[in-house]
């Protein structure tokens, strides 16, 4: 069986890497039960709760967006030990009006690459905060730091460093077996 996901990536930065590795992971997820298509967030006003009467056509985009997906990947940058507020608008489009939140029951998925040694893993703790306030059943292990050196990535998307490419593998292969789980209970129609 097979499921479609949607990927955020959390910086707008045309030179992210971030987006070097989403690009990759989607490489890596070709021939895969996952079908990895991007949920751009970058056209989306700045959220507030006025909007909720009559929402925009970014937001509308948006939300479809997430509810078209089986589940969801972020790969996002650590800002300031958070996650970039270009992300968190994103969520916070996507989970309301309320009561129509977008997110819920969508499993997910977090990963992230800085020039750091602890690879985002504090900016990854908020954004597992929000998604459980957003009810996204979240990959719990494994957890994924990637740290980012000259190199790691090539402009083809492919991950250089055998032992990297060998553990996002493995990352992406739970988070299939994760889906597969997951949906059978919440999508049983599928199964
Ligand atoms: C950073 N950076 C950063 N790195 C980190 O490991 N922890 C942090 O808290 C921060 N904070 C931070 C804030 C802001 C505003 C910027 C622009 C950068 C460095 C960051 O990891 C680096 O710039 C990456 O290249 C960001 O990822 P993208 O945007 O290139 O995908």
């Amino acid at each position: 069986m097979s499921f479609k996901v949607g990927v955020f990536v959390g910086s707008l930065s045309k030179r992210s890497i971030n987006r070097k590795l989403a690009k990759a992971i989607m490489k890596l997820a070709q021939g895969s039960g996952l079908e990895l298509v991007e949920i751009p967030i970058g056209n989306l006003p700045l959220y507030n709760y006025d909007f909720d009467d009559d929402y925009p056509p970014e937001g509308r985009a948006l939300k479809k967006a997430i509810e078209d997906v089986d589940a969801l990947i972020f790969v996002t940058p650590e800002y300031n030990r958070s996650i970039p507020g270009s992300l968190k608008n994103a969520i916070d489009w996507g989970s309301r009006p309320w009561g129509k939140n977008s997110f819920a029951k969508k499993p997910s998925a977090v990963i992230g690459t800085s020039p750091g040694k602890i690879g985002t893993a504090v900016g990854q703790q908020h954004l597992r905060s929000i998604l459980s306030f957003v009810n996204s059943p979240e990959l719990a292990q494994p957890e994924a730091y990637i740290e980012f050196t000259n190199g790691l990535i090539d402009d083809d998307g492919t991950i250089t460093d055998e032992s990297v490419r060998g553990f996002i593998q493995g990352w992406l292969d739970s988070f299939e077996d994760f889906v597969g789980k997951v949906t059978s209970v919440t999508q049983p129609a599928r199964t």
